[in-house]
């Protein structure tokens, strides 16, 4: 069991942004990634808490499961949940803009062509979210992959970063497959090939697992 005691928080599934009381701005994640993640750190032996936008997966065993729907409520889930923790693994998607004003009814349909909603940005909680953890973000991107990936992992303050090409065939949202690179804080990029979610689950976690004995290191180096 290689992450017994340990505490590993992972986020899962695509925000919702309301509108109004029907309707919301979301995205094609479905969550498999973040599931399989949380899963595959259960079976190494960690305590899991999972922080799940909707999806239509059943819920894991074996895992505290905590269910929000925007932004917003990802950031406050996240903070209370990390209080403590070894590990933040952000692979749920998202928004990055939410309604400026949600309305309180369902909007009608009005005389005219169009309807204009004005958004404003939501809480960045990979960047945000304050905590002595190793810090684990996901890029899904559609061009310059490692380019983009790179400088979202310093910005981000992060250990690792995992970067999809969502273009790849069987790679991505929706499906059980997944093409990813892993690119660490020196710049170091391995270049995955096609496997499974779960596999690629545990792929991460064995970087987690270098990450965190690195540090369990460093502590005893710096304690004598
Ligand atoms: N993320 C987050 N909060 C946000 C947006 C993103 O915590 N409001 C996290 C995601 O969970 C992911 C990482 O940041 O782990 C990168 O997300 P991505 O959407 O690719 O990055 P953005 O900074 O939003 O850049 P862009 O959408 O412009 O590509």
């Amino acid at each position: 069991m290689s992450l017994a005691d340990k505490h590993i928080v992972v986020t899962a599934g695509g925000t919702r942004e309301a509108i109004d009381p029907v309707r919301y701005i979301g995205n094609r994640s479905s969550g498999k990634m973040g599931y399989a993640l949380a899963e595959a750190a259960r079976d190494r032996g960690a305590e899991v808490t999972l922080v799940t936008a909707p999806t239509t997966l059943s819920d894991p065993s074996g895992i505290e499961v905590i269910r929000i729907e925007s932004a917003v409520q990802m950031k406050a889930a996240v903070t209370e949940a990390t209080s403590g923790a070894d590990v933040l693994i952000m692979a749920a998607a998202v928004a990055d803009y939410q309604p400026k004003k949600v309305a309180g009814q369902k909007i009608k349909k009005e005389t005219g062509d169009g309807l204009t909603l004005e958004l404003i940005k939501t809480p960045d909680t990979l960047a945000e979210v304050e905590g002595n953890f190793v810090r684990v973000g996901f890029a899904a991107e559609s061009q310059d992959l490692l380019v983009n990936a790179r400088a979202k992992l310093q910005k981000k303050r992060c250990d690792l970063f995992v970067a999809n090409d969502i273009t790849a065939p069987d790679s991505g949202f929706e499906v059980d497959t997944n093409k990813v690179s892993l690119i660490d804080k020196d710049g170091q990029v391995d270049d995955l090939p096609l496997m499974s979610k779960r596999e690629v689950a545990h792929k991460v976690l064995d970087r987690v697992e270098e990450l965190l004995n690195k540090r369990t290191k460093e502590k005893k180096d710096g304690g004598q």
